[in-house]
């Protein structure tokens, strides 16, 4: 069984193609994993800027899609009719696409994929629309079924697996599990009592914990994306350095539920950080940067280790970009102690990519439907 995964929620112009080897403990031979990232349009902006980021995933779909057929060898000529009256419905809003995509479809034979896992929400629409109306078109043109992905779930599932060499096994799971998904646009937390069974028990108020990463960031003159850089400086500032950074507040570390609130975090940063010369100060950028990271690190595991003890969980399952985070990982490890397993997404896979979709594809492979079934949705909740 081969699975292609298309991932467009934000701005990253991801595709992935595994071949599925053991369903027992299900394992996959990633034969693509392939990440366009557009953080260097972004930059200018300090954030996503979502027409933009439509604009480059109309732009980067295909030719990412070539690459992909080519390195797994699918990629056969021949001569071929298609429907041009249909793609060109399909991709209406997508206009762009349509005249290469044609030429494409006519030149080149169905490649051996039996479902195309993607992306259908939570996420940006303008960004979502593009990668729902591509795998529409694909989907109608070679008669291949689509399953639907809900992105924070697959940021979730992926945490499962493990990654060797070119071979992606899920290693195990201990359920009742705490799910954490740390994203730029998501800070939720959820019960999971196996996979598929779903219950948000907090979220955040306001801004996400990788959206305040990239605003502070953007504060203290740091390049966007926020998160790593932050992370660079923090990890720079030495303990030994005078501290020249005063604390952050820890919003709503003291309160019983387990909600969170971010926006804040960043007031206070953009109030004290507003003399121009304090961000000369390389040192006081390190100290702030460092005093950021831990603010948001306290908060979150406060929040989930009060979930663990509410719904006695068995586990701690994180995902999002935000898990990237090196200190974040190791103060988790650090707390944790004995009893409590805890899972994070293998390497180069925290940040948005269509392996982590393709691979929660096949647990949800019952929802397969036609094209016409599809549609983003901007606000799926898992
Ligand atoms: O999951 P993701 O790629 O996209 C969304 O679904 O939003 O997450 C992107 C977020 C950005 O806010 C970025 O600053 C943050 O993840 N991020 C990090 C790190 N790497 C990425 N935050 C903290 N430390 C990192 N190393
Ligand atoms: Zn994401």
């Amino acid at each position: 069984m081969k699975i292609l995964g298309i991932e467009t929620s934000c701005d990253d112009t991801c595709l992935s193609l595994i071949s599925l080897i053991d369903r027992e403990i299900p394992s996959f031979h990633i034969e693509s994993h392939l990440i366009s990232s557009q953080d260097s349009v972004h930059k200018e902006w300090g954030g996503v800027y979502p027409i933009l980021a439509q604009r480059e995933h109309q732009k980067n779909l295909l030719p990412l899609f070539m690459q992909l057929l080519k390195k797994s060898n699918l990629l056969e000529e021949g001569v071929f009719e298609i429907d041009e009256r249909e793609i060109g419905n399909i991709l209406s809003r997508e206009e762009i696409i349509t005249p290469m995509l044609v030429l494409f479809l006519k030149k080149y034979k169905k490649p051996a994929i039996d479902y195309i896992s993607l992306t259908i929400g939570p996420g940006l629409s303008p960004s979502l629309w593009v990668g729902v109306n591509f795998a529409r078109a694909i989907s109608f043109a070679w008669d291949i079924p689509i399953i639907p992905v809900n992105h924070i779930e697959a940021h979730l599932i992926i945490s499962l697996f493990s990654i060797k060499k070119d071979i992606c096994s899920m290693i195990a799971s201990d359920f009742p599990a705490i799910g954490l998904v740390v994203s730029g646009g998501h800070t939720q937390l959820s019960l999971i009592r196996k996979i598929g069974q779903y219950e948000i028990i907090g979220e955040t108020r306001d801004d996400a914990a990788g959206e305040c990463f990239d605003k502070t960031a953007r504060i203290l003159g740091l390049d966007y994306p926020g998160g790593p850089a932050i992370a660079k400086q923090a990890e720079q500032w030495k303990d030994s350095e005078r501290i020249i950074s005063e604390p952050l507040p820890r919003p709503m570390i003291n309160q019983k539920n387990l909600d969170f609130s971010f926006s804040g975090l960043k007031t206070a940063v953009l109030y004290r950080n507003r003399l121009k010369q304090k961000k000369n100060d390389l040192n006081y950028v390190k100290s702030e940067a460092r005093e950021i990271q831990q603010a948001i690190i306290d908060v979150l595991i406060h929040k989930t280790f009060l979930a663990i003890k509410e719904h006695q969980a068995k586990s701690i399952i994180i995902g999002g970009g935000v898990s990237a985070n090196k200190e974040l990982r190791y103060q988790f490890e650090e707390k944790k102690g004995g009893g409590i397993t805890l899972f994070f997404p293998p390497k180069n896979t925290s940040t948005d990519n269509a392996l982590m979709i393709a691979v929660t594809g096949y647990f949800n492979r019952q929802n397969a439907c036609k094209y016409d079934m599809i549609k983003a949705n901007p606000n799926l909740r898992i």
